[in-house]
């Protein structure tokens, strides 16, 4: 068949590209495939909603696996509020490029491999305002042109929301093994969870993990346990959901505190309270979502 000579020009939509253009895609979709290809296990921490944990979870799973032996790296993809880098304590480290052109990954102390829009622009305060296809292409960047090297984990911490930032960010990574939702114990965040969870289906991703953060407040003086945002019930939702109840986390000082310090909750306090359910929540996605180990 002939090919029509004009099809596609002259209409003046965006979505056009040049030549050039095209190469340059195309090579960044090889070096995503090649850079994927050495991760063994990527996983997705997500929300139905903003201010629930989501980054404090990734973080401090991140920092749990690193600490149990498997060679992690955290990749922050939230492009508009990325905070990661300042949770880790690392936010005023410098990006570096290897000969080859790939950004080298900043690393934490505990040699956590850490990337972030945060790294790349110049100052926090400065809003990016993306465009859909910048905003695939820019997180693309944050995988594709990293030297991360082989990683046995790869954490992505997503965007708030259940709209197009967080769907963008899973079309873009293929394959994620497994995607752990936080929430908080109340209605509204359950029902955040179940249009979660009803993306996170449509996208072919059968492992979903539930923690249930800021489930409980421990009285300083008393220490009694106090369900101060109502008696959580994310275990029976979760077992109602067909997902996995990972377990619950308390609304702690120690945790809204620790950005203000030089790392996470299981990196300052590694024998703690919140410490051990990290090292908790890592033993059941181990056994619940990988392959073997
Ligand atoms: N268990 C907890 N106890 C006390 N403070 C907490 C706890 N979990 C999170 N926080 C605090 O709540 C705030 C929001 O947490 P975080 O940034 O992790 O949420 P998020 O879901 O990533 O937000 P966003 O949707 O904006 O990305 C932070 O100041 C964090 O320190
Ligand atoms: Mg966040
Ligand atoms: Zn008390």
């Amino acid at each position: 068949m002939a090919e029509n000579p004009h099809h596609g020009h002259g209409h003046g939509h965006g979505g056009q590209m040049t030549p050039e253009q095209q190469k340059q895609m195309i090579e960044q979709e090889i070096k995503l495939s090649r850079n994927l290809g050495q991760i063994k296990y990527k996983i997705a921490v997500m929300s139905g909603k903003g201010g629930v944990g989501k980054s404090t979870v990734a973080a401090n799973l991140a920092e749990t696996f690193q600490k149990l032996g498997f060679t992690t790296g955290i990749l922050d993809a939230d492009i508009h509020g990325p905070n990661i880098p300042k949770m880790l304590g690392v936010e005023d480290k410098e990006l570096f490029v290897n000969e080859d052109h790939f950004m080298i990954p900043v690393e934490a102390p505990s040699g956590l491999k850490v990337m972030s829009m945060a790294f790349m622009i110049e100052s926090i305060d400065t809003p990016i305002i993306w465009r859909g296809p910048q905003k695939s292409g820019s997180i693309k960047q944050l995988i594709a042109d990293v030297a991360w090297g082989p990683l046995d984990v790869l954490i992505i911490d997503n965007p708030p929301g259940t709209g197009d930032e967080p769907l963008t960010v899973l079309q873009t990574i293929p394959n994620i093994d497994a995607v752990i939702m936080v929430t908080t114990p109340n209605v509204v965040s359950q029902e955040d969870v179940l249009k979660c969870v009803k993306m996170v289906n449509m996208l072919n991703v059968e492992n979903i993990g539930l923690i249930e953060n800021m489930a409980y407040y421990i009285c300083p003086h008393c220490g009694e346990k106090l369900n101060i945002f109502g008696k959580g019930d994310g275990e029976a939702f979760s077992e109602e959901m067909e997902i996995e109840y990972l377990g619950d986390l308390p609304l702690t000082e120690n945790v809204s505190d620790s950005p203000n310090k030089d790392g996470v909750v299981s990196t300052l306090d590694p024998d703690g309270e919140v410490s051990n359910k990290f090292s908790d929540f890592v033993s059941k996605i181990k056994e619940k979502f990988f392959k073997e180990e």
